[in-house]
């Protein structure tokens, strides 16, 4: 299959075609820091080409939803680096998604402030999810002009935090009606000054973001998520066509790794001067490369790769319930159906739970520390192998011969990845106490040769 063969997006190396994407899972603590469970979670689906980690806050002033995460504070910074760890000692690789709510917020999970928004535009017909139930949405605060540029430094700072937990690039979200996407539509931006009015005018704050993600990142690692045809969280536009086909002009000229574009097309009632197919009248408008995403299954995933319409596709829901999503695929084994209910529950429930089809990695005995390491040095390898006395050696979730090596990740360096679970937390203390890791078990990425990445702690 086509989805199955690698893809090089920009600077991005992707092993398959088959991309995880973003989810709000509402798994973080009350600080919008992540935490072992979450670390689990995307480790169990590092296969994917590319991970698209779940929308992430770029500052306390992005906050729209209760327990997501952030990437603003040093302690969040740090939970995040035991995440890329994993996927990337898994073989994956792994961009942030990065988020500013805008007006799809409440005050209940802001402290009390209403939401920020390009205009004092509500959002009508819908309710915000809080931590009390439903809610109408409020009135937003209009951002002043110096509020807009202090939110492109945000986003700066944010893209600079991805780079120091250890991430591959940045997804800027752009779609389903949140704050870039409020710049970019008329119906939700009726600002008079530089950000407002005309399409330039529109279009100028993702552009201004865009290029300081790219002056942060470089080439070839920062893609953006757009949904020109969504009208979801109130994202009407008098003219969809005009207003993206400027700004994917304009996209043209940075040097992205790719355009994540939504397939959804609007209620034809509705919207009858709406393009009726995103994918066919937008994806040619970008001259990169092309993720497209919506409830896409195996057949028209491939179809859509193999017309040469889309270098790849992303997949949401099934990811969820299919933490071997790209296996299944490959196999043609049915896809196990998610649970709905506990998409944004919080909890180990319809989050960690979902088994792969064959052998789940081995399982440390209950009240036992799981830890699992990279190792890139064989003789560091066997040294620490020594120092763990009876290690189970897995890879990717697949049990491997102690010290075999498990794959040579493309590069300069060649990359020999070795994992090592440890029996128990003392065991694992001793090892990295032999190697002079004093702190090994708070240490989340050690020296060049070496990555060590607490999976799960079940006890001590
Ligand atoms: C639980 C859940 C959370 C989501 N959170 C996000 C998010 O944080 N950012 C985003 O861009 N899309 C989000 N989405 C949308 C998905 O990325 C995707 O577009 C959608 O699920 C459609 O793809 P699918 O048909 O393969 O599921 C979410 C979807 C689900 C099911």
């Amino acid at each position: 299959m086509k989805l199955l063969t690698p893809l090089q997006l920009g600077k991005l190396h992707l092993r398959n075609r088959v991309v995880m994407a973003p989810m709000t899972r509402n798994r973080a603590d009350a600080r919008g820091v992540v935490g072992a469970t979450t670390v689990r979670y995307y480790a169990q689906r590092a296969t994917a080409g590319l991970v698209i980690t779940e929308a992430t806050n770029i500052s306390e002033e992005a906050k729209g939803y209760p327990m997501t995460p952030g990437i603003w504070s040093a302690e969040q910074v740090e939970a995040w680096k035991a995440v890329t760890s994993a996927v990337h000692a898994a073989g994956g690789t792994i961009v942030m998604q990065l988020w500013h709510t805008g007006r799809v917020g409440h005050s209940d999970v802001r402290d009390g402030r209403v939401p920020v928004a390009p205009s004092a535009i509500a959002i009508e017909g819908q309710q915000h999810f809080t931590p009390t139930g439903p809610k109408p949405y409020e009135v937003p605060r209009a951002l002043t002009t110096d509020e807009v540029r202090a939110t492109v430094d945000d986003y700066e700072r944010g893209a600079r935090n991805a780079k120091a937990a250890g991430f591959d690039g940045v997804e800027l979200h752009g779609a389903f009606g949140y704050l870039p996407n409020e710049f970019l539509v008329d119906g939700a931006n009726q600002r008079t000054d530089a950000y407002g009015g005309s399409v330039e005018n529109r279009a100028r704050f993702v552009l201004e973001v865009m290029q300081r993600l790219v002056a942060v990142w470089g080439d070839g690692r920062v893609g953006i998520r757009l949904s020109p045809t969504l009208a979801y969280n109130g994202m009407v536009d008098t003219d969809p066509l005009a207003t993206f086909s400027y700004l994917l002009e304009r996209l043209n000229a940075m040097p992205l790794a790719y355009l994540h574009l939504m397939r959804a097309t609007p209620d034809a009632g509705r919207f009858p001067s709406w393009p009726r197919d995103t994918i066919a009248t937008f994806g040619p408008l970008f001259r990169g490369a092309l993720v497209v995403n919506g409830g896409y299954d195996r057949d028209a995933a491939e179809a859509v790769v193999t017309s040469g319409a889309a270098h790849a596709v992303s997949f949401g829901a099934p990811f969820v319930s299919n933490p071997d999503l790209v296996h299944r695929l490959e196999s043609g084994a049915p896809l196990a159906t998610p649970d709905r209910n506990t998409f944004y529950q919080g909890g180990e429930r319809g989050y960690v739970d979902y088994p792969a089809l064959d052998a789940d990695p081995p399982q440390a005995p209950k009240g036992y520390w799981l830890v699992q390491a990279t190792i890139t040095d064989p003789a560091q390898f066997a040294k620490y192998a020594a120092a763990a006395g009876p290690v189970i050696a897995s890879y990717g979730g697949r049990a491997i011969a102690r010290g075999d090596v498990a794959e040579v990740v493309e590069g300069t360096v060649p990359r020999r990845p070795y994992f090592v679970e440890f029996p128990s937390h003392a065991a694992a203390r001793a090892c990295y106490r032999s190697a002079g890791y004093e702190d090994a078990i708070a240490l989340r990425s050690g020296a060049a040769h070496f990555d060590v990445v607490i999976v799960e702690g079940t006890g001590g």
